[in-house]
């Protein structure tokens, strides 16, 4: 047994991460006198919403008609029929009032000639239940909606009161006869250990995207909270849903939003043609994103690829006025420049699809309470512990998400796990003890890794399975490639017992952070590639060729993953097919969202 010091803190609610979810749970909890604390790896304003460009999705009406029933109906469509309908309605139902706190809580949103928030068109979102032309329902702010979300909570939070600790990574939950009761932390620049105790623990640690080689994410997108939660021996659901942003800038894979197809851009192929025109022929550049990516990918196997090595695709801008793009897309105007060596206002920004968003996660209801679904109780609750953001599934985004659903699950579903907590949890009791017997195991497990002096380094062993992932669980998948690539990734998987760290300090030592990250991304890419492996049909991103079709008799089911090591085990839990209101309540009318075939 290892001995490390620790410090002990009591608090009612402890939020891990601190981007979007993170912060506006962290706000919701301490504006209801929660004693608070937010622990986070990156300063909270480098978060990784800081990157989410293009806006946020809420039916404001502000630029046309619009309403919560078609914003609901084409985030259902937009998952492919897999998402939660209940889950679904609240996120429809809800963005109108995040939308206007985030205002009143002071986010700098654009602004339209009359002084409201400015909202434009994103792909996916339509109006009269699909059968509309597109409608402007994405609100924005410039092309750097994220930036202005993440710094207004970051105030807001201050001055609530909430407390930060900065630069803290969190190792692991600490369990106590079945229910969370903290989680232990390390302090980055000087060394010390942490054990937070709390009545109530969040996870807002985003997705995993550097599972994969090409990734709109940040370096920090390392699936913490999901590689915690398959260490507690609770399930990832959903997992084989990987979003491919269509326009990731080639070579670099940095974000160009959906926003510049919302202000006009449109795709080319070789033959200067927009090929999106034959695939979407109403919805043409602005059908959902997993549409795109295919489409792209498919001219560019069919010879129709742009550049030397006709690989990739262009994104036009030129056509539309400087001082729109100035205006409206002054950021990715920056971003073609620098990472394209691109003037948008002359030519075309070289793109390729490019690893975005995972729709997967931990498993979680409408209120972020994570389950531990058993066969007879599937939303069985498991006490002390919440998901929101990336890291969670609630389930609204099913197979695909739609762009701009994602900055609006953030701040929905972070102050519905706030409304929450604050019914639950009982102020007067007192914070769990420190579970020194669980404290113990989680340093044991810190010090071997720490320790570990074995032949592959850490970040050759990352390479080898962000490769695989890349290769083998990408835009199309066949039964072949997925078989071939659950083989490499139990291999890549077993080699976590042989890694070598080199530096064994513990104050600002990068590669041990960088080996509890790969430790908390390999089970998350594990679980990716075997639930995509067992999923025989194409639903959303998962586009099977050799199950082209979508088959909702068999597959319209959640998938969960318990993972050990290499060794993952599936089982299946049901959609939520009833809504949240019945019509009569003012709810939508069933018929309206009826699976059916998918087209734009
Ligand atoms: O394209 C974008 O601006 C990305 C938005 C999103 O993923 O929601």
């Amino acid at each position: 047994m290892t001995a490390y010091p620790y410090e002990v803190h009591d608090y009612d609610v402890v939020v891990v991460g601190a981007g979007g979810s993170g912060l506006r749970a962290t706000l919701g909890m301490a504006e209801q006198g929660l004693r608070t604390a937010c622990l986070t790896k990156v300063f909270p304003t480098r978060s990784h919403t800081v990157a989410a460009q293009g806006g946020i999705a809420a039916s404001l009406g502000n630029m046309g008609p619009d309403n919560w029933q078609w914003h609901m109906y084409d985030t259902v469509k937009g998952s492919d029929w897999l998402g939660d309908m209940d889950a679904m309605e609240y996120l429809a139902r809800e963005a109108p009032k995040a939308v206007y706190e985030l205002e009143h809580y002071g986010v700098p949103f654009s602004r339209t000639e009359e002084g409201r928030i400015y909202q434009r068109p994103f792909g996916g979102h339509t109006t009269e239940f699909g059968e509309g032309p597109p409608v402007q329902r994405t609100c924005a702010a410039a092309d750097r909606t994220g930036h202005a979300i993440l710094h207004t909570l970051y105030g807001q939070s201050l001055k609530h009161n909430a407390d930060f600790s900065i630069e803290y990574f969190a190792l692991d939950l600490v369990i106590t006869d079945g229910r969370c009761t903290g989680v232990v932390a390390w302090k980055l620049d000087d060394g010390t250990m942490h054990v937070f105790n709390a009545k109530m623990v969040v996870l807002a640690t985003g997705g995993y995207g550097r599972a994969y080689f090409s990734a709109t994410s940040a370096h920090t997108c390392t699936g913490d909270g999901g590689g915690m939660v398959a260490r507690a021996g609770l399930p990832l659901q959903d997992m084989e849903f990987v979003q491919f942003h269509p326009t990731g800038i080639y070579g670099s894979g940095c974000l160009i939003t959906e926003g510049a197809r919302g202000e006009g851009g449109y795709l080319t192929n070789s033959e200067g043609e927009r090929f999106m025109e034959r695939y979407a022929p109403t919805y043409k550049d602005l059908a959902s994103r997993d549409v795109v990516s295919r489409c792209i990918t498919l001219e560019i196997r069919e010879g129709r690829g742009v550049g030397e090595h006709k690989d990739h695709m262009h994104l036009n801008l030129s056509h539309i006025p400087a001082e729109t793009l100035h205006e409206r897309l002054p950021g990715i105007s920056e971003s073609a420049r620098i990472f394209a060596g691109v003037d948008v206002t002359r030519e075309p920004i070289p793109i390729l699809p490019t690893v975005h968003y995972n729709m997967g996660g931990i498993p979680t209801n409408l209120w972020g309470e994570v389950l531990d679904p058993t066969p007879g109780n599937p939303d069985r609750i498991f006490p002390g512990l919440m998901a929101v953001g990336e890291a969670g599934c609630a389930s609204v985004h099913g197979a695909n998400r739609l762009g701009s659903n994602s900055l609006i699950d953030l701040v929905v579903f972070g102050r519905a796990a706030a409304i929450r907590a604050g019914k639950v949890i009982d102020r007067d009791a007192p914070v769990p003890p420190t579970n020194k017997g669980a404290v113990d195991r989680i340093f044991d497990r810190f010090d071997a890794l720490r320790n570990a002096n074995g032949s592959i380094a850490t970040a050759d062993l990352r390479l080898e399975m962000q490769k695989t992932m890349q290769a083998d669980a990408a835009v199309f998948r066949t039964d072949k490639t997925l078989a071939e690539g659950v083989e490499k990734m139990r291999k890549v998987a077993a080699k976590m017992t042989d890694l070598k760290v080199s530096d064994r300090s513990l104050i600002w030592n990068s590669d041990l952070m960088e080996t509890l990250e790969l430790a908390n991304l390999m089970p998350n890419a594990m679980a990716t590639i075997v639930a995509a492996e067992a999923r025989k049909e194409s639903r959303g991103a998962h586009a099977h060729e050799d199950y082209p079709d979508r088959d909702d008799k068999h597959w319209r089911v959640h998938s969960l993953a318990w993972v050990n090591g290499p060794e993952v085990n599936l089982a299946y839990r049901p959609v939520h097919v009833e809504p949240l209101t019945s019509p009569d309540q003012g709810g939508i009318d069933p018929k309206k969202i009826a699976p059916k075939a998918r087209v734009y």
